[in-house]
């Protein structure tokens, strides 16, 4: 299987959305990763869903949505209703995170749990097996354009093990600082989807880097 791209959005032209999504839409990319924050559960606020709930008229493109928002049960809903397919809770951001993860399954949406570059692998021992994926983030949540963490490649490994021990299909996804080298670096531990912001929105030839790294 190759590499899953999920570019995020946070790094394309807030003024040009149509543009950017049009070219994702050319592009080999995947997915297309949905960050939303609250300004609460991390220091910053990105967009919310009148912003989402446009895109899915303008891409076929599997939508992913990260909440950095606190208590994101009460926003199943809304996420359902952009036509996202995957919907990541933080582990930190949730009490009650098994009812979180039935409830979106209930919405007929993929659960996947979100762990800050704090968080340790361990913490999922009881729920690997309900969940369609595990998006590590290896920088801490806020912000686009950070540097990434290394020792998030140690907890790709343990991941895998886990996943492995279990007999579990969870996805393993990792956000923050992913580029060319050190998403190499990230499928060779085991990652199976890669999410990149700025690295990708930066570029000259955005399509070209979708494609380098679909082929990591
Ligand atoms: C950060 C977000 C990321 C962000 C990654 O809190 O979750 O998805 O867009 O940006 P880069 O790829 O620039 O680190
Ligand atoms: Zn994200």
């Amino acid at each position: 299987m190759s590499t899953i791209v999920a570019p995020s959005l946070l790094s394309a032209n807030f003024l040009n959305l149509e543009k950017d999504i049009e070219m994702l839409n050319r592009s080999e990319a995947d997915w297309i990763h949905l960050d939303i924050m609250d300004g609460v559960f991390v220091p910053n606020i990105s967009f919310g869903f009148p912003v989402t709930n446009l895109l899915k008229k303008i891409t076929k493109k599997t939508l992913d949505t990260h909440l950095m928002i606190v208590q994101p049960e009460k926003f199943i809903n809304e996420v359902k209703e952009t036509g996202s397919t995957y919907m990541n809770v933080h582990y930190e951001a949730t009490i009650h995170l098994h009812r979180v993860v039935q409830e979106i399954k209930n919405h007929g949406m993929k659960p996947a749990v979100t762990l800050n570059p704090h968080t340790p692998v361990s913490f999922l021992d009881d729920i690997i097996s309900d969940l369609d994926m595990v998006l590590l983030m290896s920088v801490n949540p806020g912000y686009g354009g950070q540097k990434f963490i290394t020792n998030t490649l140690k907890k790709v490994s343990q991941l895998k093990e886990l996943i492995l021990q279990r007999n579990s299909t969870a996805l393993i996804e990792v956000d923050g600082g992913v580029n060319l080298e050190t998403g190499k670096m990230l499928v060779d531990a085991g990652a199976d989807v890669l999410v990149a912001g700025s690295f990708i929105f930066s570029s000259e030839n955005p399509e070209e880097l979708i494609k380098e790294l679909k082929a990591l």
